[in-house]
């Protein structure tokens, strides 16, 4: 259960005190030459053809140093994946996209049905305000050993690819509830996740989005308002799209929906850039047959700190390095500029309608109003979408003060998990993500959850605000007990209402402990209870059940 991909790496550091870290690509390529001419010095003892073949790499890495300087060897060796001191084609193969151009062509599936001149369409428009460079982590020391060329994707991303686009109310079909009853609120898949903790994820190592099929064509034409290279299926499950009604009329549905997707925001030779925004959510209010779209709109949740992933790679294979972290943008939203009208207008007998009055003013359309017969409020839907992408939310996450009132009212422990990025969405990808599909969404682990337990997770940057906050001394004094546990990336606790942490774990120890192989299992290393197979949920279990031995006594009687 992969813990961390290759080279994950977290925040700038421990704190202000820790020493800047020497520019990372720079002090590749330096350990690079290091470890080959280390290597080339240990074999020319044993034998002598390794000694000539080591004498003769540690020449040809000498000479390639002179030829190219640091920056040169390393950008060299980053696309000679194989180590052999040369490019084969299939190592040259960025460059050459980029130096031809020749990208992949972006054509696509497009449902062409006979063009229809009483077709409706319906014009959209990208509202877009570039991530702040300041949210990041790695900014806090002016992005010291952050490569420009790393960021240029990003910094060059300052407006929507296209201000407006044109649609059909016919390309919202996908939206449509599948057929046969459908009741409000319960999710359905527009684009189903195929990845799960058994699977492993997508490689990072691509540029092009894949053609999108059926119903991701759509999806991909209103990212593409953003930026020129989504990818409507992420690398990380929960991948997809999912919807769910949230009101109905005789000849209208509101549609609610919530995406999951993310941009590559570089191209050869540059090395693979990732913008994960946290999700997509929206509405679209559409007749049931798609010939009318009254209403889309569709972005970026912006109410907490901090809501797009980011990772880049500091190499062109899979196991190179790679870079994390997490930012703010304000906005990224879609909206229709109005209703779905035809394009052509027809009177009765068929003939023409100029679209202008005689004044010269455009011909005004006047809708129906939809009288709904069923409908869910917002909150609601957006927690069983949520629930659909996340099976650990069936247990009740409550913001993290609230929680604590609660724990008091109630009289119960709290569990408390403690991140660097956010829990529910798709921004951050750090062992929060493993833990979220693996034991918090298991069946015992859920039960007692919910059974013992008053459960929170909050971002650390929002517990530094509370502890700042001179306003409220009883949040400061929460926030600090928190924080004094925390440790990076993901913290899990168990406290009293208030606020003393009895019991506490570490994500990344957890993850270590619990990826043993059986072997080790078997000899007993470790004593698992054996009512569990999976060890992992075992040892939360276990951690839980300490939680409640030291804490119980503790509640006021
Ligand atoms: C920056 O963006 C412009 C247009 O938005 C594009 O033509 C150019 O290639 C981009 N440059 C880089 C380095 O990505
Ligand atoms: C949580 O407990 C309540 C009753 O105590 C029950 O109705 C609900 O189904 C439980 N939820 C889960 C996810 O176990
Ligand atoms: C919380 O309550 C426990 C048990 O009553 C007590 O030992 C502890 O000192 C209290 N912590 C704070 C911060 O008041």
């Amino acid at each position: 259960m992969g813990r961390t991909r290759p080279g994950e790496r977290g925040p700038a550091g421990p704190g202000p005190a820790a020493p800047p870290a020497p520019p990372p690509r720079r002090a590749r390529a330096l350990a690079l030459v290091g470890a080959l001419l280390a290597a080339a010095a240990a074999a020319a003892a044993a034998r002598a053809f390794a000694r000539y073949s080591e004498a003769q790499a540690a020449a040809r890495q000498d000479s390639a140093l002179k030829t190219l300087g640091t920056e040169g060897l390393f950008l060299f060796s980053s696309l000679d994946t194989d180590r052999d001191m040369y490019i084969s084609p299939e190592e040259f193969k960025p460059i050459a996209e980029k130096l031809t151009g020749s990208t992949p062509t972006a054509d696509y599936e497009e449902e062409e049905l006979p063009p229809d001149p009483s077709e409706e369409t319906l014009t959209i428009e990208a509202r877009f305000q570039p991530l702040l460079p300041e949210s990041m982590t790695k900014s806090k020391d002016g992005f010291l050993g952050v490569s420009r060329l790393a960021l240029s994707g990003l910094r060059n991303w300052t407006m929507a690819a296209s201000p407006s686009a044109v649609f059909a109310a016919r390309h919202f079909r996908p939206f449509l509830p599948p057929q046969g009853h459908v009741e409000l609120g319960e999710p359905w898949w527009i684009i189903p996740s195929e990845l799960s903790v058994f699977t492993g994820y997508l490689s990072n190592n691509r540029f092009y989005p894949p053609p999108p099929k059926g119903k991701e064509v759509i999806i991909y034409r209103l990212l593409s308002m953003f930026h020129p290279r989504p990818f409507v299926k992420t690398r990380f499950a929960p991948q997809g799209a999912v919807a769910c009604l949230t009101a109905i009329s005789d000849f209208y549905y509101t549609v609610m929906f919530r995406i999951h997707a993310e941009f590559q925001l570089s191209e050869p030779p540059d090395f693979p850039f990732w913008f994960s925004p946290g999700q997509f959510t929206g509405h679209v209010i559409l007749s049931k047959d798609a010939s009318h779209v009254r209403d889309f709109r569709l972005f970026v949740p912006n109410h907490r700190s901090l809501n797009v992933d980011m990772e880049w790679l500091y190499g062109a294979s899979e196991s190179s390095n790679m870079e994390v972290d997490i930012g703010y943008i304000p906005q990224m939203e879609l909206e229709a500029l109005g209703p779905s009208v035809p394009s052509v207008i027809l009177d009765e007998d068929g003939n023409l309608i100029d679209s202008r009055l005689p004044s010269g003013e455009p011909l005004q359309f006047v809708f129906e109003e939809i009288q709904w017969q069923q409908e869910l409020s917002w909150e609601e839907a957006a927690r069983r979408l949520e629930v659909a992408m996340y099976p650990f939310k069936k247990v009740t996450y409550l913001p993290f003060t609230e929680a604590f009132d609660q724990a008091k009212a109630k009289n119960k422990l709290v569990h408390s998990i403690l991140l660097w990025g956010a829990l529910d969405d798709q921004s951050c990808q750090c062992s929060g993500r493993t833990l979220r599909e693996t034991v918090l969404e298991s069946s015992p682990i859920l039960a007692l959850l919910n059974e013992s337990f008053i459960s929170t997770w909050s971002l650390v940057k929002e517990l530094e605000d509370l502890q700042n906050n001179q306003e409220n001394p009883a949040h400061q004094k929460l926030a600090g007990l928190h924080l004094e546990k925390y440790s990076f990336p993901v913290e899990m606790m168990i406290c009293l209402p208030n606020g003393t942490v009895v019991h506490h774990i570490n994500a990344n120890y957890f993850l270590d402990i619990t990826s043993m192989k059986p072997e080790d299992i078997e000899n007993h290393v470790f004593s698992f209870s054996s009512t569990f197979e999976d060890p992992s949920t075992a040892t939360y279990m276990q951690f839980l059940k300490e939680g409640l031995r030291r804490g119980l006594p503790l509640l006021q009687p």
